[in-house]
């Protein structure tokens, strides 16, 4: 059995410094609770109705009122700024970041990592690399919770949402499920395995020699024959993709939006939110058609043309 502790264990970078902000929160918060629990009790004594003359009412004091005023304000915003700053690291992925796919459901955990290697409810990371984890729901709101690497987001149904961390100390440790969501929400836990990078290399190149998602990817791609009008040929239906990802993209009517997974998903699930400028809006919709797991693949195939040159041919590589 685990033994007893107020505080999870801390394995990743961030731990120290959500750690810190907590513990300067909650001394200043013990810090004003004293203060003012014995001013309390200190007056209630000294200023008892014997001890004063009730008929001389003090009036208001102005430095006394700008003190209390000013003081607390300048304390508060370095809760603020501090907290800010925390928040901003924490859900700020670096750009060289390791991808894992995550897919929450009723009642389960899926992973998915770039490689190849699906799990579910167990989670397979390395040490020292940081790991991002873009998340979706194939059906209700599920909030993913890590706390050993203080961090959690909510998983939310038709939108992509991520976080990230990177580990500092082989082990394995809780992940939660921390939104209720229908009646196994509790059973809806896990674990994640922090390995040396050797070991994990020898984690992800074991198991089952399967496709690397970008190969299934575009499998599904040419499967479902987006290849037919997103062809390099000068008049095809739909944009060519290669060296698109990442980048901004014009739109039809002059405005132009990033192409990021958010867009991507959206113009596979609703193709006619946001049409490319200079084609038709002729692409029919997938919704329903693709599992958020292949649209997760599809999206990795798509990633991968993205970093490819334009002048390229237009071959599926891995990474
Ligand atoms: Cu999923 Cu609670």
């Amino acid at each position: 059995m685990p033994e007893f502790s107020i505080f999870p264990e801390s394995a990743s970078t961030m731990a120290g410094s959500v750690d810190a902000l907590f513990w300067y929160l909650s001394a200043v918060t013990a810090f004003f609770v004293i203060a003012i629990s014995l001013a309390n009790l200190i007056f209630a004594i000294k200023y008892r109705e014997s001890q004063v003359d009730v008929a001389r009412p003090i009036h208001r004091s102005t430095p006394l009122e700008i003190i209390w005023s000013i003081v607390p304000g300048v304390i508060a915003m370095t809760f603020f700024a501090w907290g800010a700053n925390v928040y901003y690291e924490l859900y700020t992925p670096p750009s060289d970041a390791m991808n894992i796919y995550v897919v929450g459901k009723q009642w389960m955990w899926k992973f998915q990592h770039p490689e190849g290697r699906r799990e579910i409810n167990d989670l397979h990371v390395p040490t020292g690399v940081p790991v991002k984890l873009t998340m979706t729901s194939e059906d209700t709101i599920h909030s993913l919770f890590i706390p050993a690497f203080r961090t959690k987001k909510d998983v939310l149904p038709g939108r992509y949402t991520s976080i990230w961390f990177e580990a500092t100390k082989p082990g394995r440790y809780h992940l939660f499920c921390t939104e209720y969501c229908g009646t196994e929400h509790s059973k809806m836990i896990g674990s994640v395995y922090v390995m040396t990078p050797e070991d994990y290399q020898n984690w992800i190149s074991g198991g089952v020699p399967g496709m690397t998602m970008v190969e299934a990817g575009r499998q599904l791609f040419e499967g479902l024959g987006c290849q037919t009008c997103h062809s390099r040929e000068s008049g095809a239906r739909g944009p060519d993709l290669v060296g698109r990802y990442g980048r901004p993209q014009m739109l039809a009517g002059g405005r132009s939006v990033m192409f990021d997974e958010a867009y991507a998903r959206e113009s596979i699930l609703n193709p006619a939110a946001k049409v490319a400028a200079g084609y038709e809006p002729l692409m029919p919709t997938f919704q329903g058609q693709i599992s958020e797991e292949n649209l997760l693949r599809i999206l990795e195939y798509i990633k991968s043309l993205g970093t490819q040159d334009e002048g390229s041919p237009g071959q599926g590589s891995e990474q």
